[in-house]
């Protein structure tokens, strides 16, 4: 059978699952649901990315270990996929015995191909991206051009990886494989990257342990990148593992990715695996990356749109469909708050909710809540040959969208569909044609036209909403089944709505969002009295203010978080202040506190305290201040806030 295989890029465990995260995975989910829809062999395999000195620091920050921090996480990302809907066959992670071995068994053939020597690494290392820089790479002060983050001199003793040596084949490949690196900008990227030089690859490391040992080598541990990238081949069990998936699956079709991480997929990978001497994958595919309201997402700009909140505000399946839609993957997207609300009423509530809707109440009218006869001949009627053709036209469009990974306009395609058949419906008009009882049969035949049309509508739209195109089937009095009771999967027939089905019309298939719940939603999500409705909430009209209360709203202006103190100095010249430094999970602080009386800073060190993060920084006595730390204590401070368990740095205080 034909089969196919997508991964995702398997994830950091420092940081829980946000909506950059969750669109990699619902765009893979989509296109594995789609080629399922088809008849092919499916592997969808997504993961967690858990070694290395990254985790190993952020483990050590929140006093924890690395698997205990690992665990944790993991199960966070488990849950939110769950809460998507994704429906991945697989969950790799690389603390896995069945992931360690395959690493080593990758190692040892790059070493047995003479790929694999020890140097000495000395240059610039950056943890937050686990990346090498060249100093023409950074920018001002030394810092990576991605975190912004001071980056570390390594000087170590070093395995590394001849990747110079495949220099010219990749290039070769990339030459005669033009769909290998997409789309066509990243294609080019790495081209001009390869074009440049590629030098050879420090691939070990001696200052942690956090990692798998090098074989034969116990004093180093394996980089994390080589660890990370053999997961498309160790979850399938490994290349001479017992476990037939390596002989279905490998070569993968799609490694999707977003483009931060290009190089290491479609250059350190295929260079592995040159060296392995094993098959490439057929494709990386790096998509763009999402801002939100036009802004980077950052948990300090409390701008981290956290994706189960989000399908839980909106449904899941809209959350997907936003996503999905907005931008054309492979492009840059924003997450406008105005926007998916104002998306999701145009084209859900108002196109497809509404073409169902009247459908639905037509068809109970003129032909008692059944689904009537087709005509004899569709070609009899040119609107309905028309109504016809254009389905075949959209099916067709969607999936060769679908098959070039291009979701966003597979859905164009079907909406194309969906409002040509609300035009049918306006043009045929049946409201009309009812009134004259001569027209009785042809007012069936067109309510059999459009039914038809949203029985179509609902195989296409499956891939990126499971749940609504079940529903949407359920109120037509289908099942997932067809009449052969096979499950339906792709539209294939015009015609194959079994006549005399009873219809089965339930509530809105999509609410729509009205001014007053977009109001209450952007309040929710923003934390600003934005976007006020003209509502009739209660309060209004009640001007008055109580001078001893602050509303919720007022309240919510405050960014209080969970910060983990990770040093702390006196202040030079004032008794009372120690300046700390404190981790927020993705970034770090500088805060002056007038703690000092109370405290030696040595005690703070490695505390969770509670920070109000989003007051204006400030110069105290010389020293940057960029927040303040809650105490207890009028004048003096007696004590300092804390939590009764430990929790991530950053997690929010409300
Ligand atoms: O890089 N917009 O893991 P990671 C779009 N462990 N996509 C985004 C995004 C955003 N703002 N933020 C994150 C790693 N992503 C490594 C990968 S693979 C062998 C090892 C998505 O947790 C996007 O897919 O930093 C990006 O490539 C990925 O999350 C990075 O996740
Ligand atoms: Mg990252």
């Amino acid at each position: 059978m034909d089969s196919f295989y997508i991964t995702t890029p398997i994830y950091y465990v420092n940081d829980i699952p946000h909506l950059g995260h969750a669109y990699t995975t619902i765009v893979a989910d989509v296109l594995a649901r789609y080629h399922r829809a088809r008849g092919r062999s499916v592997h969808f395999l997504t993961g967690t990315d858990e070694h290395g000195q990254k985790i190993e620091e952020a483990a050590q920050a929140q006093k924890t270990t690395p698997i205990k921090l690992a665990d944790r996480v993991v199960s966070r990302f488990r849950q939110t996929w769950d809460h998507l809907g994704i429906g991945n066959d697989d969950f790799i992670r690389t603390t896995e015995a069945r992931h360690k071995a395959v690493v080593q068994d990758i190692w040892r053939r790059m070493d047995a191909a003479g790929d694999i020597y020890l140097g000495e690494y000395d240059g610039l290392y950056c943890v937050a991206c686990e990346e090498y820089f060249t100093e023409g790479q950074l920018d001002e002060g030394n810092t990576c051009p991605i975190h912004h983050k001071p980056v570390t001199h390594m000087k170590q003793p070093s395995y590394f990886f001849r990747m110079s040596k495949y220099e010219d084949q990749l290039l070769e490949h990339m030459e005669q494989n033009p769909g290998f690196v997409r789309p066509e900008i990243r294609r080019n990227e790495i081209m001009s990257f390869i074009k440049g030089g590629l030098r050879d690859l420090s691939i070990s490391r001696t200052t942690f342990n956090w990692g798998i040992p090098v074989p034969g080598d116990e004093d180093h541990v394996i980089y994390v990148w080589v660890d990370a990238l053999t997961n498309y081949i160790s979850a399938l069990g490994g290349v001479d593992g017992d476990d037939a998936k390596y002989g279905q699956f490998w070569p993968a079709d799609v490694h999707l990715i977003g483009k931060d991480i290009l190089r290491h997929h479609a250059v350190y990978w295929p260079t592995m695996l040159m060296s392995a001497g094993l098959p490439l994958p057929k494709s990386v595919f790096a998509h763009g990356w999402w801002t939100i309201n036009g802004q980077k997402m950052s948990k300090s700009q409390r701008n981290v749109v956290e994706p189960n909140m989000m399908a839980e505000d909106l449904g899941r399946d809209q959350l997907r469909y936003f996503v999905v839609r907005e931008t054309p993957l492979g492009n840059d997207g924003d997450f406008s708050h105005e926007g998916v609300i104002n998306r999701l009423n145009a084209e859900l509530a108002n196109d497809l909710g509404n073409l169902l809707k009247r459908s639905l109440a037509m068809a109970g009218r003129y032909c008692d809540g059944h689904v009537p006869a087709f005509a004899e001949d569709q070609e009899a009627n040119e609107v309905d040959s028309n109504l016809v053709a254009l389905a075949c036209k959209a099916r067709d469009a969607a999936a060769q969208h679908f098959e070039a990974c291009a979701p966003s306009r597979a859905l164009e395609s079907t909406w194309e569909l969906v409002r040509g058949a609300n035009k049918y419906i306006d043009t045929t008009a049946p409201y009309t044609l009812i009134k004259d009882p001569e027209k009785k049969r042809r007012v069936e035949e067109v309510v059999a036209n459009f039914l038809e049309a949203l029985r179509w509508i609902s195989l296409l739209i499956a891939p990126v909403m499971p749940d609504k195109a079940q529903e949407l089937r359920s109120q037509l009095g289908l099942g997932a089944a067809d009449t052969q009771g096979q499950l339906e999967r792709w539209p294939e027939r015009w015609g194959d709505l079994p006549e005399g089905l009873e219809l089965n019309p339930g509530g809105a298939l999509f609410p729509r969002i009205d001014d007053d719940e977009k109001a209450r939603l952007l309040d929710k999500w923003q934390g600003k009295g934005k976007g006020k409705g003209k509502g009739k909430g209660k309060g209004q009209g009640q001007e008055k203010k109580e001078p001893e209360h602050i509303t919720f709203e007022e309240f919510g202006k405050l960014d209080l978080r969970v910060a983990t103190v990770l040093s702390a100095e006196k202040v030079k010249g004032a008794d009372k202040l120690l300046h700390l430094k404190v981790d927020l999970g993705d970034e770090q602080r500088m805060v002056v506190a007038g703690v000092a009386e109370a405290y030696q800073p040595d005690e703070l060190v490695g505390r969770q305290v509670i920070l109000l993060a989003n007051l204006k920084p400030a110069k105290i006595r010389g020293a940057r201040s960029e927040g303040m730390i809650l105490a207890a204590g009028a004048k003096k401070v007696l004590a300092l806030s804390a939590l009764d368990r430990e929790v991530p740095p950053g997690t929010k205080v409300r």
